[in-house]
């Protein structure tokens, strides 16, 4: 995790520099009941959200995102998944190890997940950064819905969580993604791939079986949450485009594309 503190946003729109984006305080709120003793008022961060499967362009788009948003004088925090100081080593630990029913890893990966929502994500936007997720609960309710999990008790169990402020869904066809994988790290990954589930022995696959359920169960929920499908396989440049496009809407305080609690 990366915490950057530049200066004060607001400093530059005093200076009269019209590329500074001062970000509009709007309302917050969490999906259920959300984390005790937290007054969503004090939120006056913007929490964004970027999902997409494995090789879809996440951390080329954050990187770049933060690159600009830093430069417009933005306080920016970045978050994960299996980033928590509290359970991320153990974590990668039981999944090596293949140790953990399914429900147990799905705690644990909630746990994770509340400890960067608590300690790093909250006091964030308290002190008004722009948080930037390089996944969130969605990720993970996908993938516990595509191992056939309980939707109620997911959702029961991730109603601690925000509500984000913008949701992108970077969507690549699993033949594309294949080859971005390839081409990054010349090797699937034996949960990414969907091994776990025994959709076929071969990895590759089960890595076009396991990530086009993954899509098809993301295309569900975001009916439901309502949030931005990207298409994803255009170049770099135009995905970055869009981005910064509606990222900026939400920071003049659009609401009209916000995701919602479902
Ligand atoms: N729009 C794009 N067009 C073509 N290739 C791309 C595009 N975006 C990213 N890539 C390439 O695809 C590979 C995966 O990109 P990246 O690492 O950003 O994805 P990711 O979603 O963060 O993946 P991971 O799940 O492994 O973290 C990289 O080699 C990257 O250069
Ligand atoms: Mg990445």
């Amino acid at each position: 995790m990366k915490r950057t503190t530049k200066h004060n946003a607001r400093r530059g729109s005093a200076n009269g520099d019209p590329s500074v984006l001062v970000p509009k305080v709007t309302p917050k709120r969490f999906f259920g009941l959300g984390l005790p003793g937290v007054d969503l008022e004090k939120l006056s961060g913007k929490l964004v959200v970027v999902e997409g499967a494995d090789g879809s362009g996440r951390s080329t788009q954050i990187a770049r995102l933060v690159q600009w948003l830093e430069a417009s004088g933005h306080h920016t925090l970045q978050v994960g998944l299996k980033r928590s100081s509290l359970v991320s080593e153990e974590l990668e630990t039981a999944q090596q190890g293949n140790i953990l029913s399914r429900t147990t890893l799905s705690l644990f990966y909630a746990t994770d997940f509340a400890d960067q929502l608590e300690n790093n994500i909250l006091p964030a936007l308290r002190a008004g950064s722009i948080v930037i997720a390089d996944r969130y609960i969605y990720t993970l309710m996908v993938r516990d819905l595509v191992r056939g999990m309980d939707e109620d008790w997911l959702r029961n169990l991730y109603g601690i969580a925000l509500v984000p402020d913008a949701v992108f869904y970077l969507e690549v066809r699993p033949e594309i993604l294949v080859q971005r994988v390839f081409a990054k790290q010349q090797a699937l990954d034996y949960w990414e791939s969907g091994m776990d589930l025994g959709l076929s022995r071969d990895m590759f696959d089960s890595f076009l079986q396991y990530q086009s359920r993954m899509r098809d169960t993301f295309r569900r929920l975001q009916r439901r949450y309502g949030f931005d499908i990207i298409d994803a396989e255009r170049s770099m440049d135009e995905v970055n485009a869009e981005l910064r496009q509606r990222i900026e809407n939400v920071l003049a305080g659009d609401l009209s594309r916000q995701p919602t609690a479902g």
